[in-house]
């Protein structure tokens, strides 16, 4: 790999980079990274929220926050940001993938514009970061990235097409980087959940899908401290709880007009 060798200077802070810091999994992830001690620049659109959890934390916790507000779906916010980031000497030593969002519906129904967004959300501003942040960690040797997916990225899904695709890229792209950088000090961790309460389902126009009723939803904290502690391991993979590992594993040995049948009544 043709990455120059970079000193990594005591006088540098580390930095956690956490995009989507602003609800949700990101928000918890914040907090619990915060109690650890971490230095973090939170990434999200709502200024405000950002601003008030910065302060919040930084106070509590006697360490830097810094807020930036970015809609990360524009490739010219995302450039800024990273050249805010450079300028500024901020040295990432953490990165995490988080903001996303889905679309529920039969995809010849769908608004194209949302699902522009939802793409460019979910699969190039995460590719674009990684691509922007992974040199430098491995010129330190030393790094780690956490990609958020869900059990969406191993599974077809009929009336989420769009969003379960977005999430099969980020558990390949991640699976396949996690073994390019093995030796290098940069490890990358994808984690999966299944269903969590957050604002996930509403904004993804499915809050009265059957899946709601049928799985027990996690807590956004507990899947975040769940994240958080398999991402410092430098473990590959983040599948939490039985439900959620026999999605992935076991529904493998099931033909797929079966689970795609199953799938489809989950999300009607
Ligand atoms: N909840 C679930 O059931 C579930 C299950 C599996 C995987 N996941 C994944 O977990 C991740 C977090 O989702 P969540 O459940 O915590 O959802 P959430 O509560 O809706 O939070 C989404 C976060 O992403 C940010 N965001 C959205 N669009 C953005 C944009 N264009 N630019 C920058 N930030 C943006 C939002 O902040 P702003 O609105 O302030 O921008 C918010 O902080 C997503 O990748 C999702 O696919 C969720």
């Amino acid at each position: 790999m043709e990455t120059l060798k970079k000193e990594s200077t005591a006088n540098e802070p580390d930095y956690a980079l956490i995009t989507g810091a602003s609800g949700g999994i990101g928000y918890e992830l914040v907090t619990i990274m915060a109690a650890k001690g971490h230095n973090m620049v939170l990434v999200a659109r709502s200024g405000d929220k950002l601003k008030q959890i910065a302060d919040d934390l930084s106070k509590r916790f006697s360490i830097r926050v810094i807020p930036m507000a970015v809609n990360l779906g524009e490739e010219s916010e995302r450039i800024n940001l990273v050249d805010n980031i450079r300028k500024n000497n901020i040295k990432i030593t953490i990165l995490v993938n988080n903001a996303g969002f889905g679309d529920a519906g039969y995809f010849a129904d769908a608004d194209w514009q949302k699902n522009e967004r939802m793409i460019q959300l979910n699969i190039t501003a995460l590719t674009h970061l990684t691509r922007e942040f992974l040199p430098d960690m491995i010129a330190r040797n030393e790094g780690k990235i956490l990609n958020v997916a869900s059990i969406a990225g191993y599974l077809p899904g009929p009336l989420m097409s769009v969003y379960y695709a977005t999430k099969s890229f980020v558990v390949s792209f991640s699976n396949a980087l996690h073994s390019e950088l093995r030796g290098t000090g940069v490890t990358v961790t994808t984690l999966s959940p299944g269903p969590v309460e957050t604002n996930f389902f509403t904004e993804a126009g499915a809050a009265d899908a059957k899946v709601n009723k049928l799985m027990k939803p996690a807590s956004a904290q507990s899947v975040a401290h769940y994240g958080y502690i398999r991402m410092m391991q430098g473990k590959r993979k983040a599948i939490q709880g039985l439900n959620n590992k026999f999605m992935v594993f076991g529904l493998r040995f099931v033909p797929s007009f079966v689970t795609n049948y199953l799938l489809k009544r989950l999300h009607r």
